[in-house]
């Protein structure tokens, strides 16, 4: 069993977390921010159930939660060193693991969701499995339901980022946390979860998102957010295109 992890520590490396990212993501305080009110918009009122795809530490579910207190918060994440992090922090969260590269990722997601969101988190996979991934997640949203999608979407008239520092960030990040025995176990086990999964490093500008969204029934799609080629998304589904309850498998919302 995994040693209890220190919460003074837990914040700290959390806190780090947030530094690290934001030299990958400028804008990123404020893509959340737009994210979230456009959700509020569209839905009317606060979202009641969110998940988190890729979620990582939980860092962006407990600034969901600070805006949303009475919000049913899910991270989902491959990582049991990151969701750990995450657990220790915030008890209100709920956590799940699981591998999105897998087939069967949304029959233990837990859905459905008013608001699904992933930042960061779709370059880790292939074109092909981004292509399927739009559509499972289009199954986990209630009707009404937002998906948001943020990541490096480049093109012609994106002006070029500033320079983030390479892997150093991350890499420095991840040593850290290996200094600590604590966590030793839960290094382990990432490290035999992560085996043989590596970041695909994907990027595809807007009109891709957009084209490949709309053919797994998602009608519309707004650019939420632009810093540099970081770039948040929103989606709605198609409310002519619902999703049959058979291939879904979800309950009526
Ligand atoms: C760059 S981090 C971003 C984390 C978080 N969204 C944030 O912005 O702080 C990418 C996250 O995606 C998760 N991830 C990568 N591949 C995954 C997979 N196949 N299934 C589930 N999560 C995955 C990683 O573990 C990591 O937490």
């Amino acid at each position: 069993m995994a040693a209890a992890l220190d919460p003074d520590r837990v914040s700290r490396w959390r806190g780090d977390w947030e530094t690290m990212m934001h030299r990958y993501q400028p804008g990123r305080a404020e893509q959340l921010i737009a994210g979230l009110a456009a959700a509020e918009q569209v839905h009317g009122r606060t979202p009641d159930r969110v998940l988190d795809i890729g979620g990582g530490p939980g860092t962006t579910a407990e600034a969901i939660l600070g805006r949303w207190p009475d919000a049913h918060v899910t991270v989902l994440d491959i990582d049991p060193a990151l969701l750990a992090l995450a657990d220790t922090a915030v008890t209100q969260l709920h956590t799940i693991r699981a591998d999105i590269n897998s087939p069967g990722w949304i029959s233990c997601a837990d859905g459905p969701y008013d608001l699904v969101l992933a930042l960061m988190t779709v370059h880790y996979l292939s074109q092909d499995r981004v292509r399927t991934w739009y559509a499972e997640a289009r199954q986990l949203l209630r009707p009404g339901g937002v998906l948001l999608v943020g990541d490096v979407m480049p093109d012609a008239t994106a002006p070029t980022r500033p320079s983030n520092g390479g892997d150093a960030p991350w890499t420095a990040w991840w040593t850290s946390l290996g200094r600590e025995p604590a966590m030793a176990s839960l290094l382990s086990e990432r490290a035999v979860a992560m085996s043989g999964i590596a970041c695909a490093e994907f990027v595809a500008p807007v009109d891709w998102h957009r084209a490949t969204a709309r053919q797994a029934g998602f009608g519309e799609a707004t650019v939420l957010h632009r810093q540099a080629d970081q770039t948040l998304m929103a989606f709605r589904p198609s409310p002519a295109d619902p999703v049959p309850r058979q291939r879904s498998g979800l309950a009526p919302a």
